[in-house]
């Protein structure tokens, strides 16, 4: 029997895979792309480049399958994976309890008539000869009720998505990103979301630069680097022109949410 110590065991040069730290659950189109690539910026965040869905595709595969399509880290290294289907859909706040009721959860939030309209860009970009925004956002063309039936709107209801979370996790397990912040000031979300993970502060100011052709931040991984990476064409597209009035009827319809949503949180979004 080889009773000599193994010196790898519980070395944090030995390498495994480990189920998800913490999850990036939302919101669809609020900028989870960008927030996830920032923070694989940082040497001790590991996570897989595309999306998991687990926990709304591939649940039946089990845990093991989970851990298998997450990258190997070391001890020390989190695990992150983003996945946005995971903040609307019902049973998966009691899945990810059950995996781990100490799962940190990130959400960023965006007005929801933006992402409404993101949302849409990205349907048309898809299916070209997809109905008018203006056709789809109505129960019928003559009146003006917002049809709450349409996933793009049901999505932007945030107050009554994350009071199924809450069902299963603490307020302060969850942190809540601005989208619009996240934007114009992506070091200062950064800061906030490494202390809410426990990092070191790593990502900093230096790390981005706003680039006016994209009109977007870019990011580098080495301060001293002149090598940017931008986002790809699909993530800063180009919104379609939407009636004012249109807009006006989706914030009248999103307002009393919002303010459910501010209220719940204790953050102030500062949409209209
Ligand atoms: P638009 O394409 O409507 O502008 P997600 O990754 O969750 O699908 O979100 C996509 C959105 O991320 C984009 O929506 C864009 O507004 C936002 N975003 C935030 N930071 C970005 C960045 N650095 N580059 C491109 N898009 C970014």
């Amino acid at each position: 029997r080889n009773t000599r110590p193994n010196k790898n065991l519980n070395s944090t040069k030995t390498k495994c895979k480990k189920l998800p730290h913490a999850i990036i659950i939302g919101v669809k189109k609020g900028g989870t792309r960008a927030l996830l690539e920032y923070l694989r910026l940082h040497p001790n965040v590991k996570a897989p480049g595309p999306e998991p869905h687990f926990f709304d595709k591939y649940y039946d595969k089990g845990l093991n399958w989970y851990r298998n399509a997450m990258p190997e880290t070391k001890r020390h290294e989190l695990t992150i994976e983003k996945t946005p289907s995971y903040f609307v859909i019902k049973g998966i706040p009691e899945k990810v309890y059950k995996m781990s009721k100490k799962t940190k959860l990130i959400i960023v939030f965006r007005d929801p008539v933006t992402r409404a309209i993101s949302d849409y860009a990205q349907l048309v970009s898809r299916n070209p000869a997809a109905k008018t925004f203006e056709e789809l956002v109505y129960i019928n063309n003559r009146t003006h009720i917002i049809d709450t039936s349409w996933t793009i709107v049901k999505i932007g209801v945030y107050a009554q998505h994350l009071a199924r979370w809450l069902e299963y996790f603490p307020l302060r397990q969850i942190h809540f990103v601005s989208g619009e912040n996240l934007i114009k000031n992506p070091a200062v979300e950064l800061k906030k979301i490494q202390e809410f993970l426990g990092l070191e502060q790593y990502i900093t100011a230096d790390n981005f630069a706003y680039n006016t052709v994209k009109g977007f931040p870019c990011y580098r991984r080495d301060v001293g680097s002149s090598k940017w990476h931008c986002l790809n064409d699909e993530k800063g597209r180009l919104h379609p022109d939407i009636d004012s009035s249109v807009k006006r009827h989706l914030e009248d319809f999103y307002r009393p949410f919002n303010l459910k949503l501010y209220s719940m949180t204790g953050q102030d979004f500062g949409w209209s």
